[in-house]
C-alpha cells in the first residue's frame, strides 16, 4: 500500500529557541537558503507524498504563507530577469504535492497534533515528519528508505538512530523484541516498547526515536484515549507503546545523518554541513573553517 499523507506538526511553540521564534515559527528558520519545513517537504514528496498536513497555529500565517502562490513576488522576479530565483520560488512546492492545514489551538503534545489531522487521514496508514530534524543522506531521504521498507509488510515502522548513552534522556528509547540483534547490522527490527526520556540507568537500548514516523490508523483509535503523559503533554510515544501491545510495529535504523535543529547547536551544525554541501558558499565556508582551526 502507497503512503500518500504525510503529517507535519508546526503547531509548537519552540521555546528553546527563543527570542528567534517569539514572531517567527521554529520551522521557518533557515539552513543555507531554505527553511527548516521545506526540506522536510522536499523528503516526503521524495517519498511519494501527494497531501502533506500541516498541523498548525493561527499565530503561525508565515508557514501557510511560504507555500501560498506569491504573485507580485513571481511579477517582480520575472520582470527583471531572474529566472534562477524564480525557480526557486516555483519549486517550494514539489510538483503533484498539495498542502493542507488544520489548526491545534494549544499545544496539548506531539500526540494531539497528529490527532488533530485524523478526519484528513481517514483510514489509511500515513506518514509523520517532525520538521525540526533533517536527515540528510546523498542516495535516498529516510522516509523514502521507510516507504520501501513499510511496502514489504504494510506494518507501522519508526525511524532510529543510536545515541550515546547519557543523551538517552532526551528522547524517546525503543526496545527491540530480540534485544540480541541490538548493534547488528538488520535495519528493521521488531519493537518491544518505547518509553519517553528514560534515565541513561534504565534505557532499554541506545537506540532513539528521530521523528519519522509511517503508522497505521489504529494509532488514531488509540490516540483519542492516550492521557496526558510526560511533560503534561498527549505523548505519541504513549499511543505508539499501545500499538505495539496489538500490532507489529518495526524500528528502522536509517542510513543517513541528523541534524537536531531543535537546539543551537544542531542548527548550527546544520547551517555549517549543508554550507559545505552547497556550491555557491562550500568554498568561503571551508576557507573560513581552516582559519579558525589553525
Ligand atoms: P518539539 O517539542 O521539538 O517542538 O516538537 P516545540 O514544542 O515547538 O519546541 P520547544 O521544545 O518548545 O523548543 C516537535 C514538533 O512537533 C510540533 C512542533 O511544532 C515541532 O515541529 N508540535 C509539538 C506540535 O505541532 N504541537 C505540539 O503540541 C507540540
Amino acid at each position: 500500500m502507497k503512503i500518500t499523507k504525510y503529517i507535519i506538526p508546526v503547531a509548537g511553540m519552540g521555546t528553546r529557541f527563543l527570542p528567534a521564534t517569539k514572531a517567527i515559527p521554529k520551522e521557518m528558520l533557515p539552513v543555507v537558503d531554505k527553511p527548516l519545513i521545506q526540506y522536510v517537504v522536499d523528503e516526503a514528496a521524495a517519498a511519494g507524498a501527494e497531501e502533506i498536513i500541516l498541523v498548525t497555529h493561527p499565530d503561525k500565517h508565515p508557514l501557510k504563507a511560504h507555500f501560498s502562490k506569491n504573485e507580485k513576488l513571481e511579477e517582480a522576479l520575472e520582470k527583471s530577469g531572474k529566472d534562477a530565483l524564480l525557480q526557486k520560488v516555483y519549486s517550494i512546492l514539489p510538483a503533484g504535492v498539495t498542502v493542507t492545514t488544520v489548526e491545534q489551538m494549544e499545544p496539548l503534545g506531539l500526540g494531539h497534533a497528529v490527532l488533530c489531522a485524523r478526519e484528513i487521514v481517514g483510514d489509511e496508514p500515513f506518514g509523520v515528519i517532525l520538521p525540526d530534524v533533517l536527515i540528510y543522506d546523498d542516495k535516498q531521504g529516510c522516509m523514502e528508505q521507510m516507504v520501501q521498507e513499510f511496502e514489504q509488510q504494510g506494518e507501522s515502522i519508526i525511524g532510529v538512530e543510536e545515541v550515546p548513552l547519557e543523551d538517552v534522556d532526551k528522547y524517546g528509547i525503543v526496545s527491540l523484541a530480540n534485544s540480541e540483534n541490538v548493534g547488528s547490522k538488520n535495519r528493521k527490527q521488531r519493537m518491544s516498547g518505547v518509553v519517553e526520556k528514560p534515565a541513561p540507568e534504565s534505557a532499554p537500548s541506545r537506540l532513539s526515536v528521530v521523528g519519522r514516523y509511517i503508522l497505521t490508523p489504529r494509532v488514531m483509535e488509540i490516540l483519542e484515549n492516550t492521557k496526558i503523559g510526560a511533560g503534561g503533554e498527549i505523548q505519541l510515544t504513549d499511543a505508539i507503546a499501545t500499538l505495539i501491545g496489538e500490532e507489529p510495529v518495526f524500528a528502522y535504523t536509517f542510513k543517513g545523518e541528523s541534524y537536531d535543529c531543535g537546539c543551537k547547536y544542531g542548527y548550527l551544525r546544520a547551517n555549517i554541513e549543508y554550507g559545505l554541501r552547497d556550491l555557491e558558499v562550500s568554498e568561503q565556508l571551508q576557507r573560513l573553517i581552516n582559519l579558525h582551526a589553525n
